[in-house]
């Protein structure tokens, strides 16, 4: 309810919205506009009331919630049903939950704090409060599980193209799921999948980007390694923008996988992107470690490696890392 008061709000811009007629929009008694508004109010919203005129929106607070984004989101379904917490302990774990009781295809669960934000290969993701977007998309897409890793390059391409699209052009991928400025990471992408042998019952892909951190928000080893595009940019980036140009991002590409499990388009731009091609690379698979030089991107999505032998090979998940890259040095 909040976010449609916040909606109708913001459509009347700089004018004011009577409380009869926001009770008539909503169906709910005028009384209780009262209440929401308040509790807006208390939330960090500006917004001045006239017993005469109703209310007017002055300014909004830095939050990430559907009202908030909305006039910035052009998507279909993506993110129509986006769920906004204050503070939680996953976005992963929540979402996975909210999955598994039922929710639309293309729900988006988000939140300022994360407490247990992870990354890949259980390592902690540090997701500080209002200074990134710690987010979780669930998807619902009918095609076979083998496909599911696919979207992890749908989400590494998609915010890609949302940082090109707010004038931040100096970023890499590192295949599958890292997003790399200056030889640092500043975003990272955890992909979790529930499914039966030939059906996939939803598939969870967490987005965290480094947003707004200060270089004091990280520990002296994550200094070395990881980034912010405040940090990189020198300047505040508007988080709520860069949410919705992910989201307007992610669903073409979402779809065209959906049609028949191909990727062309996020290929391209993984390809066109990446920091590994080309490149001596190290390798994990399983306990074993091997030097290889990266190749291609292929059009399954694979990342397709020369070994030293000549012998072609396709990687298909893993840990890679290149030299110089989140202080990786050859011994
Ligand atoms: C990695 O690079 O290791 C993956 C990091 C993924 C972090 C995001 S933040 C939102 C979502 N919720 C989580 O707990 N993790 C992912």
């Amino acid at each position: 309810m909040k976010d449609k008061i916040v909606v109708l709000l913001k459509e009347k811009k700089n004018e004011f919205l009577s409380g009869e007629e926001l009770s008539i929009s909503l169906g709910v008694t005028r009384a209780a506009i009262w209440k929401y508004i308040n509790t807006l109010r208390e939330e960090g919203y500006n917004i001045e009331s006239s017993p005469k005129k109703g209310y007017k929106l002055l300014e909004s607070p830095d939050v990430l919630t559907f009202g908030e984004i909305h006039n910035f989101l052009n998507t279909k379904f993506l993110g129509r049903n986006l769920i906004h917490y204050e503070s939680i302990d996953s976005t992963n774990i929540k979402a996975k939950e909210i999955a598994r009781e039922g929710c639309s295809d293309g729900t988006v669960v988000i939140s300022e704090y994360q407490s247990s934000g992870k990354g890949r290969l259980g390592r902690q993701w540090v997701s500080p409060k209002g200074k990134g977007i710690w987010m979780s998309i669930i998807l619902k897409p009918d095609v076979d599980p083998s496909f599911a890793s696919k979207i992890t390059l749908i989400g590494a391409a998609s915010v890609l193209k949302a940082m090109n699209n707010l004038g931040i052009n100096n970023c890499s991928i590192k295949w599958p799921n890292d997003i790399v400025i200056n030889n640092k990471k500043v975003s990272g992408i955890l992909t979790e999948m529930s499914a039966e042998l030939t059906r996939i019952n939803h598939i969870v892909i967490g987005i965290g980007i480094n947003v707004n951190i200060d270089v004091e928000d990280f520990s002296k080893e994550l200094k070395a390694i990881a980034t912010s595009l405040k940090i990189e940019k020198n300047k505040s980036i508007d988080r709520k923008m860069l949410l919705a140009e992910v989201l307007n991002s992610f669903e073409p590409y979402y779809e065209e996988f959906i049609h028949n499990g191909h990727i062309p388009s996020t290929i391209d731009l993984c390809r066109e992107n990446s920091i590994l091609l080309q490149k001596e690379i190290q390798c994990i698979r399983g306990n074993s470690i091997f030097r290889a030089k990266a190749i291609d991107i292929s059009d399954n999505g694979e990342l397709i490696v020369e070994l030293p032998d000549g012998k072609i090979e396709h990687i298909v998940s893993g840990e890679v890392s290149i030299r110089g890259l989140y202080g990786y040095v050859d011994s």
